[in-house]
C-alpha cells in the first residue's frame, strides 16, 4: 500500500490539520493538562496524511508540525528545527503512520542546510516513542517567550535529534519566541 505525504506551508494547511487537532486534543481536556495555558508557535510547515480512502469520513489521518528557528544555545545563536502537533487519528493508530511523517520532517529539516539539530517537547508518556526512533532527552534547560514575557519551559519534556551536528544535551536553549 502506498502512503502519500503532503508537506504544505503551515498557515495554508491549518484548515486541513484543524479538524485532527480537535479530535485528539479537544479543548476542554487540554485546558485541564498541566500544558493547557501555553502559547504555542504556528507551524512553518506540516507533513500530512491522508486518511485511506476505505476510511467513510475521509480528511486528515496524520500531522507533524514543521519549525525553523534561530535559537540560542548557551548564548549562542544557532539555528534548529522543531517538531510539533505529532497527532494520529485514533482510528488510524499503529500502521506507522506518525513515523512515516515524522521521517518526512526530519529530512525536510536536513534540506535546511542552516539547520544545526532539532528539538521537540512531549508529555513523558510519548518519551519512549520518540527515543525508540533516534530522539534524545535534553536535561538542560529551555527558555521561551509568553504573552507576559520570558518564562522557564517547564511543561513538557525536550527531546533533541542530531541533524547537522550533533545535538547539546545540556547548557540552556532559548526558543527567542514562542515554543512549539
Ligand atoms: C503518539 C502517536 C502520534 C503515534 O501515532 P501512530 O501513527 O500510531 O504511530 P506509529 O504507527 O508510527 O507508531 C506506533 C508505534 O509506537 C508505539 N507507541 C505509540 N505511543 C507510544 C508511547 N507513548 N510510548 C512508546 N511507544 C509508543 C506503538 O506501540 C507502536 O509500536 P509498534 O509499531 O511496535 O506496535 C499517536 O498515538 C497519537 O496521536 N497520540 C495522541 C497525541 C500525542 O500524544 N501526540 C504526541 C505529541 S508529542
Amino acid at each position: 500500500m502506498s502512503i502519500e505525504i503532503d508537506i504544505l506551508n503551515g498557515n495554508q494547511s491549518w484548515p486541513l490539520a484543524k479538524p485532527l487537532f480537535e479530535a485528539v486534543w479537544p479543548r476542554d481536556v487540554v485546558e485541564k493538562l498541566p500544558w493547557g495555558h501555553i502559547k504555542w508557535a504556528n507551524a512553518d510547515l506540516r507533513a500530512l496524511i491522508e486518511a485511506p480512502h476505505e476510511q467513510p469520513e475521509g480528511g486528515l489521518a496524520c500531522h507533524v508540525g514543521i519549525y525553523f528557528r534561530t535559537v540560542t544555545w548557551n548564548g549562542r545563536k544557532v539555528d534548529i528545527g522543531g517538531i510539533g502537533g505529532v497527532s494520529t487519528r485514533v482510528d488510524c493508530r499503529r500502521r506507522g503512520y506518525a513515523s512515516i511523517a515524522l521521517n518526512a520532517a526530519v529530512q525536510t529539516m536536513r534540506d535546511h542546510e542552516a539547520v544545526q539539530f532539532a528539538l521537540l517537547f512531549c508529555e513523558p508518556h510519548n518519551s519512549a516513542f520518540y527515543q525508540s526512533r533516534g530522539w534524545h532527552r535534553f536535561t538542560g534547560d529551555i527558555l521561551a517567550e509568553q504573552p507576559d514575557g520570558k518564562i522557564r519551559f517547564e511543561a513538557m519534556a525536550p527531546h533533541v535529534f542530531d541533524l547537522g551536528r550533533r545535538a547539546p544535551l545540556q547548557g540552556t536553549i532559548d526558543l527567542c519566541g514562542l515554543p512549539w
